[in-house]
């Protein structure tokens, strides 16, 4: 992992610096937890930081903030694969609310009320579930929320937060794909017209961990890496998400108040032909002490979209890694249904293949 530290100390541009230290402490009310149960349920697996994005640093009327940020952006981007996003101009409130609607909606007195979305129809926009086995130990909601949404009539107010945090993390999204496209050296509409974002299929997913049910194991959520371009997440308190480093070792996400975690996904991978890893990561629920909400949009190519390997990536060294195929195919691939969204990317690597260890020369 290059340049990660310089003389051990971790490598953070001055604007960033600057941007840690003007992280806004009074709106910590949902992402904080006692001090004992930080330390309990954050025991390190590796003391690898986790890397702070100023998105305000990106689009910095400044050159050289600008510069600078989109300089480690392309540093993140390539040796890591995950980051914490800081100052994005997304209200807190906004956080608290959907937040809110999503512990309102998991009511623990009316579990079988939500059963009707166990269902598995195709056609279904909106699916639920509960899992208590020893790789899974979660109650999670699915809902597709672009281009169509959708979203449980109950409680209401869930619907109207949830309608207004996406339409805010849409802009997000599409504000991000302008600035990777620009630190990986392309004109900044590079993703967005690669992925076809603007017909993006976005699909809402929110976990409980432990579940309104017994829990039987030590993983919230097993191992595993996400369809699309870049899964956004918040919280309501750390503890439990962990990631897995590009030198193979488990980091624990910890985030700064108000901070949204991007986690790179499958199609990010595959339109680089492996020059940005998707990333692996769990959730471990361990004592199951900690009730945890995380709320994670996956930002996926359209539908229609049929995504493969750029040109921009391949050369002699690089041949293509990944077989071509629409997002919807993909999505399929595995047989669960669209919102469902699993993950297929060894189905679709080229076997024989050795970008990979061109790439450890770059
Ligand atoms: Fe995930």
């Amino acid at each position: 992992m290059a340049n990660k530290t310089l003389n051990n100390v971790p490598y953070v541009p001055n604007c960033l610096s600057e941007a840690i230290n003007n992280i806004d402490s009074n709106s910590s009310s949902i992402m904080t937890m006692p001090s004992d149960d930080l330390i309990r349920v954050n025991k390190p697996v590796d003391d690898e930081i986790v890397p702070i994005i100023d998105y305000s640093m990106l689009f910095s009327n400044d050159p050289e903030k600008r510069s600078n940020s989109l300089r480690y952006l392309s540093h993140v981007c390539q040796d890591y694969g995950f980051f914490n996003l800081v100052n994005h101009g997304v209200s807190h409130s906004v956080f608290e609310n959907v937040l809110k609607g999503i512990s309102d909606f998991f009511d623990p007195t009316d579990v079988d009320g939500r059963r009707p979305y166990q269902g598995k129809n195709p056609t279904d926009r909106i699916r639920w579930g509960l899992s208590s086995s020893l790789e899974e130990n979660r109650e999670h909601l699915k809902v597709a929320v672009h281009p169509q949404f959708h979203c449980p009539p109950k409680p209401a107010h869930f619907s109207v937060a949830l309608e207004d945090y996406s339409k805010r993390l849409r802009e997000v999204e599409l504000d991000l794909a302008k600035a990777m496209s620009r630190a990986l050296g392309f004109e900044e509409c590079y993703i967005e017209k690669a992925l076809n974002l603007k017909s993006g299929f976005d699909v809402f997913v929110t976990n409980l961990y432990p579940p309104n049910f017994k829990s039987e194991g030590s993983m919230g959520l097993a191992d595993h890496t996400d369809p699309g371009l870049f899964v956004s997440l918040i919280q309501d308190v750390n503890g439990g998400l962990q990631v897995l480093s590009h030198d193979g070792k488990w980091v624990d996400v910890n985030m700064p108040p108000s901070s949204i975690f991007i986690i790179f996904s499958d199609h990010l991978e595959i339109l680089t032909n492996g020059k940005c890893k998707s990333t692996v990561h769990r959730v471990v629920v361990g004592d199951n002490k900690v009730k945890r909400i995380s709320a994670s949009t996956l930002h996926g190519p359209s539908l229609e979209a049929f995504v493969k390997p750029a040109m921009e990536f391949l050369d002699d060294c690089h041949p293509p890694g990944y077989r071509g195929m629409t997002y919807k195919q993909y999505l399929e691939a595995t047989g669960f249904h669209e919102v469902d969204v699993k993950s297929c990317l060894q189905q679709v690597l080229v076997p024989n293949n050795d970008k990979n260890n061109c790439y450890l020369v770059d």
